[in-house]
């Protein structure tokens, strides 16, 4: 576990936009030269276009450059906690399969690759073919 991460991830969670669901996440994202990039779940009257923790903290990172990630840490208060969705698997799948997520609730934590999350994801060397 890494507390820096957590910790980053905790304050993000602290500004989550989630008036509709009551369901706040928050996450960091770890790049490769060590950088963090943090992201909270956005929600919008109009509930499907609620923007989820990871694809925010992706976003962020992505626009700042970074292409290279080694972790990414999501806090909730759920128990057991959850692991991301399948819109946030196949958008983080983009950048490689061998992501460490680690979600952490209030006294359990859980651990994946992202591989194990999202088996065969789809890729861009299928627009080649
Ligand atoms: N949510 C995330 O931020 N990440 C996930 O992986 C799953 C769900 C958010 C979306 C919505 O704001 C709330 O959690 C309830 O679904």
């Amino acid at each position: 576990m890494d507390e820096r991460l957590i910790h980053a991830a905790r304050q993000a969670q602290a500004n989550a936009y989630a008036p509709y669901s009551g369901y706040t996440v928050g996450v960091a994202l770890e790049t490769a030269n060590g950088d963090v990039f943090t992201g909270a779940n956005v929600e919008n009257a109009s509930f499907g276009l609620a923007n989820c923790a990871e694809r925010v903290a992706l976003g962020a990172a992505v626009t700042a450059g970074a292409r290279r990630f080694t972790r990414l840490v999501i806090v909730t208060h759920s128990e057991p906690p959850p692991a991301p969705c399948g819109a946030c698997r196949q958008a983080l799948a983009e950048f490689g399969s061998d992501l460490i997520v680690e979600s952490v609730g209030p006294s359990e934590t859980r651990v994946w690759q992202l591989g194990q999350l999202l088996p065969d994801a789809f890729g861009g060397e299928y627009l080649e073919s």
